[in-house]
């Protein structure tokens, strides 16, 4: 898959051995640590968590030779966790917007029912960003929020008993055990 943003911006899968491009992106992302704790400031833990990240599907923004942009999702049975990061030199231009656009399609190739998303309660640019994409609130407490973006057809999404069941087993609905956040 590449998708267009525009003329120099494209979306793409992250490539194998792509992971030193993905860090010098982080290298001077700024603000650091600003959004549930991530990425996170330390050289080393930055490492350890985008080691992590890419044992999950995860899609670039890419201008030129340099990433713009990074989503990861992290899948656990029919749902999945996500994160969006767009450089600051590149933030306002739609690369957010496309990146979770480019997830949602991939999502649904993967057959996950349900992506959500942690974000803190004060991250009005992000709550904003997601909600005008679909997302809707699913819970908030303690300045941390779960929006929740449905990719079920209608009459499973609207049946409340069943959408309890994508998470069944997933330990994805506690913050501390996100599986995009650092260990505590
Ligand atoms: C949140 C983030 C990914 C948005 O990326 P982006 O490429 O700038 O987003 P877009 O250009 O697609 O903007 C999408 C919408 O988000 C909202 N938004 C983005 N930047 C905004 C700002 N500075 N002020 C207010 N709303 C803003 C708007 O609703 C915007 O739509 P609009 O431009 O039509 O008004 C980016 O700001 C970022 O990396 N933030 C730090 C990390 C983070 O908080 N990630 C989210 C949780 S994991």
């Amino acid at each position: 898959m590449a998708t267009l943003v525009n003329q120099d911006v494209s979306i793409r899968h992250l490539a194998e051995g792509e992971l030193p491009l993905l860090e010098q992106m982080y290298e001077s992302f700024a603000p650091r640590h600003a959004a549930m704790g991530l990425p996170p400031e330390e050289r080393c833990r930055r490492r350890a968590w985008l080691e992590n990240l890419v044992h999950g599907m995860n899609l670039v923004a890419v201008r030129g030779a340099r990433i713009a942009g990074h989503l990861a999702l992290m899948p656990c049975g029919r749902a999945a966790e996500m994160a969006v990061f767009v450089h600051q030199d590149f933030r306002r231009q739609g690369i957010g917007t496309a990146l979770t656009r480019a997830a949602m399609e991939e999502a649904g190739r993967l057959g996950i029912r349900l992506v959500w998303v942690l974000v803190s309660s004060e991250n009005f640019i992000a709550l904003n960003g997601l909600r005008r994409m679909g997302f809707h609130i699913a819970w908030e407490s303690m300045g941390e929020v779960q929006l929740v973006y449905r990719l079920a057809p209608a009459t499973e999404a609207a049946d409340g008993a069943r959408n309890g069941k994508e998470l069944a087993g997933c330990d994805t609905l506690a913050p501390a055990r996100s599986p995009t956040l650092p260990a505590r």
